[in-house]
């Protein structure tokens, strides 16, 4: 008796090709993490990024990669500005975070995505709020924008 089962994982996405397109909240949010990315001190991957949060307050806490010498000691656009947030407002949900990218100075023609790290980073915030944090990724020629983190990142570690 064969008990296996074959299952399909779908994720729903919108995709823009101008940011001119994406609703006001969304496109404010974006341009900050585009402007952010010129605040990444990134000497070793001259990959700059930026990253821009709205808090429920709809105030918006900003971030860039900073990275180490000793490499790992480096942080993400994403972590900086997560980070920030939960120690400034502890008790104010996170709505929704944007990420951009820069390379000699130009916005990279493909979104740049959170790397894995960063998706737990921010699964952890939307599993402390009950609230789903929705996810921007912005490139020249592309925007995406998930309604949760958790289509990023299914089958989540939440187990403790
Ligand atoms: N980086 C971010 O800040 N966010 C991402 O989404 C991807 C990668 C940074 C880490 C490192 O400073 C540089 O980009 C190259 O990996």
């Amino acid at each position: 008796m064969n008990k296996v089962e074959n299952k399909t994982l779908t994720i729903s996405y919108r995709e823009y090709v101008s940011s001119a397109e994406l609703p006001l909240a969304e496109k404010n949010l974006l341009e900050q993490a585009v402007a952010m990315a010129d605040n990444a001190y990134a000497p070793y991957s001259k990959f700059n990024v930026g990253a821009a949060i709205l808090m429920d307050s709809g105030e918006t806490v900003t971030g860039a990669n900073q990275e180490n010498a000793a490499y790992p000691s480096g942080i993400c656009a994403e972590r900086s500005a997560l980070y920030y947030a939960g120690a400034k407002y502890p008790d104010v949900p996170i709505r929704a975070i944007a990420v951009a990218a820069k390379q000699d100075g130009a916005q990279t023609e493909d979104p740049a995505y959170p790397c894995g790290a960063c998706r737990q980073a921010i699964v952890q915030y939307e599993v402390k709020f009950g609230s789903k944090i929705k996810v921007i990724v912005g490139g020249a020629g592309k925007i995406q924008v998930f309604e949760s983190i958790s289509d990023l990142l299914p089958f989540v570690f939440d187990n403790i």
